[in-house]
This record gives structure tokens, C-alpha cells and sequence, in this order.
């Protein structure tokens, strides 16, 4: 089944510190390359500059944030941040996520798309790699690479689709949940 992405308006970004604060010790390792605590996680997302930045979410059906990606703009460069779930992993969501952010710079004119890992990081590695993207391994550490072509209608077009799609997908969902929310009040 197509995994469905939707960029995060600047008001969710408390869904996205949320999202990165139910990830446990290890998976936060893996995602910030140090461990860190739930005070600088709050911190990171409070820093994030929503105007430059983005957040992009995969959303399930009581609206929780089971996957989401930070894009990190430079003048000439992206650089991907990545989490999902453990209960949702290799479905998937992760690579919704990078292709949806690789696009999302192609048609900003963005020439260099990055992801910055551990060593260890076999999954992320290995999606990387499947998204066409070059890994350099230094040290305990490793870089995803890739140069992004120059964007035209197409990729505006599919982008528009995408971001139409997502919005779609969460408006059914709030609505699914308002339902069964009531559902469940009337029947007590
Ligand atoms: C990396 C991560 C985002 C991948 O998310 P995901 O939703 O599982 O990704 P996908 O399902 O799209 O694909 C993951 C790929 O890794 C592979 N993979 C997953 N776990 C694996 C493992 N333990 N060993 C080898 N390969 C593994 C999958 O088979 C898949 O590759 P394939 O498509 O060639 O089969 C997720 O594992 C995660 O959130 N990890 C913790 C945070 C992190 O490491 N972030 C990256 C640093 S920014």
C-alpha cells in the first residue's frame, strides 16, 4: 500500500517533538548520532526555523505521528533527519519520507541532498543507497550523498499532487476520528 507523506504545518511542530520524544534511547542514538534527553529534543524542535525548515509526516489513523523527516536548508544544500516508530519500521514509511524530502529540495533548486548517520545504521544505509544516494563511510560514522537534477513541471506537478494527497489523507482521517469518537461516547 502507498505510504502517504504530508508536510507539517509550523503549528504541528509540537506533533513532531512529541513523535521524536516517543523514540527510545537507542533509536535516538541512531537518530541524532549521540544520546539525548527529552529537554534537548524539546530544544532541537523549538529551534527548528520553520520558515527555512521542513517537516514531513506519515500520519495513522488516530492522527499520530508514526514517521517524520526534518529537511535542514542550506544556501546550496538539504539534510535529511529520519525517524519511524519501531512498530512501524520496513513498511516503507522511511522511504516515503526520503523521496518526499529529495523532491521537496529538487524543486527549491536545491544541487546537494544529504543524510548523516552512525556506522552502524544498516537500515539507513541501506535505504539510502536505494534512493540512489552515494555513502561515504569515516570512522564510526557515515554521510549519504546525492546531487539533486534541476526541477521542471513534472516535479512541480507531482509535488503539487503530493501535498494535495496529504492534506486529503489527514482531513479523512481527523474526520474517521471524530466519528469514532462520537461513535464511542453514544454507546458509552
Ligand atoms: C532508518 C529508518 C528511518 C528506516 O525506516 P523504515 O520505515 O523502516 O524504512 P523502509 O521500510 O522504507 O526501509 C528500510 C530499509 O532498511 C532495511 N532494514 C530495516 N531494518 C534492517 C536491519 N535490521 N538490517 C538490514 N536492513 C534493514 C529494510 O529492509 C529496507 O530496505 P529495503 O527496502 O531494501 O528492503 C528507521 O529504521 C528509524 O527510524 N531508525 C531510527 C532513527 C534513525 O536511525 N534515523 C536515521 C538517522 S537520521
Amino acid at each position: 500500500m502507498q505510504v502517504i507523506t504530508r508536510q507539517l504545518p509550523r503549528h504541528e511542530l509540537g506533533a513532531y517533538a512529541g513523535h521524536l520524544l516517543a523514540l527510545d534511547a537507542d533509536d535516538r542514538r541512531l537518530r541524532f548520532g549521540q544520546a539525548i534527553s527529552d529537554g534537548a529534543i524539546r530544544g532541537y524542535v523549538e529551534r527548528i526555523d520553520a520558515g527555512r525548515d521542513t517537516i514531513f509526516g506519515v500520519i495513522d489513523a488516530d492522527l499520530a505521528l508514526v514517521g517524520a523527516a526534518h529537511l535542514a536548508r542550506g544556501a546550496q544544500y538539504a539534510e535529511l533527519g529520519i525517524s519511524v516508530l519501531a512498530g512501524h519500521r520496513r513498511r516503507g514509511v522511511g522511504a516515503a519520507l526520503l523521496q518526499r524530502a529529495q523532491l521537496h529540495a529538487r524543486n527549491r533548486g536545491i544541487p546537494e541532498f544529504f543524510t548523516h548517520c552512525l556506522r552502524e545504521n544498516v537500515p539507513l544505509m541501506r535505504l539510502a543507497r536505494r534512493h540512489g544516494m552515494q555513502i561515504i563511510v569515516e570512522g564510526g560514522e557515515a554521510d549519504g550523498f546525492i546531487a539533486l537534477p534541476p526541477p521542471d513541471a513534472s516535479t512541480h506537478a507531482v509535488e503539487l499532487l503530493a501535498d494535495r494527497v496529504g492534506r486529503f489523507d489527514h482531513l479523512l482521517k481527523s474526520q474517521a476520528l471524530a466519528l469514532r469518537q462520537v461513535a464511542a461516547a453514544w454507546l458509552g
